[in-house]
């Protein structure tokens, strides 16, 4: 799960997917990072704490990391929040075979916003991604 800071939209999709999984007894490794580095190290922003742990999640102990090429051998899947990951995350990859791991988290060209500077986005934002999770899991499944 791949956005720009690793602190708002990232780590909702990290945590929520991992709970979601895990919920089905699967054992498939989830992880996050972001295409910017300013919060390396950082927890998730606290509002994307509280509105995970409203609908119970926690987050909380996640720590933000920056994408860096080693991510592409290390998942099979690498999912975006919006066309400026892509195109960033893109920018990194060196292989066809790179290049096809990655694709935007949503369906239909759509973007996670970023809900940095608008508190008021937290909520449908962590709704939307949750919502998208379940999707996800069904699709790999699918896969297996
Ligand atoms: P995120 O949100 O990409 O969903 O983690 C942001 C977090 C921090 C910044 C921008 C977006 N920032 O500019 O520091």
């Amino acid at each position: 799960m791949v956005c720009l800071g690793n602190i708002c939209r990232s780590p909702l999709a990290e945590g929520i997917m991992r709970h979601l999984v895990l919920e089905q007894g699967l054992n498939w490794e989830i992880a996050s990072a972001g295409t910017g580095n300013w919060h390396v190290g950082e927890a998730p922003d606290a509002r994307s704490i509280a509105i995970a742990r409203k609908y119970g999640y926690d987050i909380s102990r996640q720590c933000a990391r920056h994408f860096n090429h080693s991510m592409f051998n290390m998942y099979d899947h690498i999912l975006v929040m919006d066309r400026s990951n892509l195109r960033d995350v893109l920018a990194l990859a060196k292989t066809e075979g790179e290049r096809k791991k990655v694709r935007l988290f949503l369906e239909a060209d759509a973007e996670v916003r970023d809900p940095w500077y608008d508190n008021a986005l937290f909520e449908p934002v962590m709704l939307e991604i949750e919502a998208r999770c379940r999707q996800w899991i069904e699709i790999f499944k699918n896969q297996i």
